[in-house]
């Protein structure tokens, strides 16, 4: 069985304060379970050290929500896989839909990106995921085929044991409007099936596929509960301990059903 992967992207949201205290009530929530699924938290950059510390040994891993396939150099603003590791991360999201969206990240330069992570032992989340347009005129399918083609070419079966995906449909995100149960299903073996034949099938049963989309307490448990959703990318809900706790313990009850 794979192992469900809860992650939080907390977005440009939080303070020094706000972020280091939801990350010890974090652990807070999960201190004396047995962690039979991944948690990872994703805060803005300046925070990624203080987080680290406040999740202590509590089993809560710490990614960036993005990064650059250069090492070191003149890219101004940028952050490096080696930075992220030095602060302490274990994972990093690439090809979340503002990137795509609002800062323009096209495929080739996602694609770099995910490489330079998996180089250097980084896990990459990498997000796919349609527009409402694309879905409407039904392309879904192709936009995630075309995504998954981009942000993967390159990627060996060896690497992909440190890649995993998250299928985020673009008009579920921050919209409070969920993908139905059935239609994340529907995306998710595709997704698979897509993993299959560029892969093996071997392969693509050993990957996690998140859902994201306006995952919340109310809806994780049937979301979590659909054969291919491995597990779930939260944005808004994992702003609190009273959301992203539940959502949590959703994942834990259904990793040992
Ligand atoms: P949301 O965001 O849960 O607020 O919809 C999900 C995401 O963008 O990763």
């Amino acid at each position: 069985m794979r192992r469900l992967m809860i992650a939080g992207n907390w977005k440009m949201n939080t303070d020094l304060a706000a972020g280091t205290a939801l990350a010890a009530g974090l652990g807070e929530a999960i201190s004396g379970k047995e962690l039979t699924v991944d948690v990872l938290v994703c805060p803005p950059f300046p925070y990624l050290q203080a987080v680290k510390q406040a999740v202590g040994n509590s089993g809560i891993v710490v990614g960036g929500q993005n990064c650059y396939f250069e090492e070191s150099g003149a890219f101004t603003g940028e952050v490096s896989v080696g930075m992220l590791q030095d602060v302490g991360c274990d994972w990093v999201l690439l090809g979340h839909s503002e990137r795509r969206h609002v800062l323009k990240e096209c495929n080739g330069v996602i694609n770099k990106k995910t490489k330079a992570a998996i180089a250097k032992g980084l896990g990459a989340v990498l997000c796919v995921g349609e527009l409402l347009e694309e879905r409407e005129a039904g392309n879904t399918e192709a936009v995630l085929d075309e995504q998954m083609e981009g942000g993967l070419e390159g990627v060996s079966a060896e690497q992909m044991e440190q890649v995993v995906i998250a299928y985020e449909p673009v008009w579920a995100i921050g919209t409070g409007k969920t993908a139905s149960p059935e239609q994340a299903e529907q995306a998710h073996a595709h997704l698979r099936k897509w993993l299959a034949s560029r892969y093996t099938q071997e392969l693509a049963d050993s990957i996690r596929i998140l859902y994201g989309g306006s995952v919340k307490p109310s809806n994780a448990l049937e979301l979590l509960g659909q054969a291919n959703v491995d597990g779930a990318l939260v944005g808004g809900a994992s702003l609190s301990v009273e959301n992203f706790g539940p959502i949590i313990e959703a994942g834990l009850e259904l990793s040992k059903s």
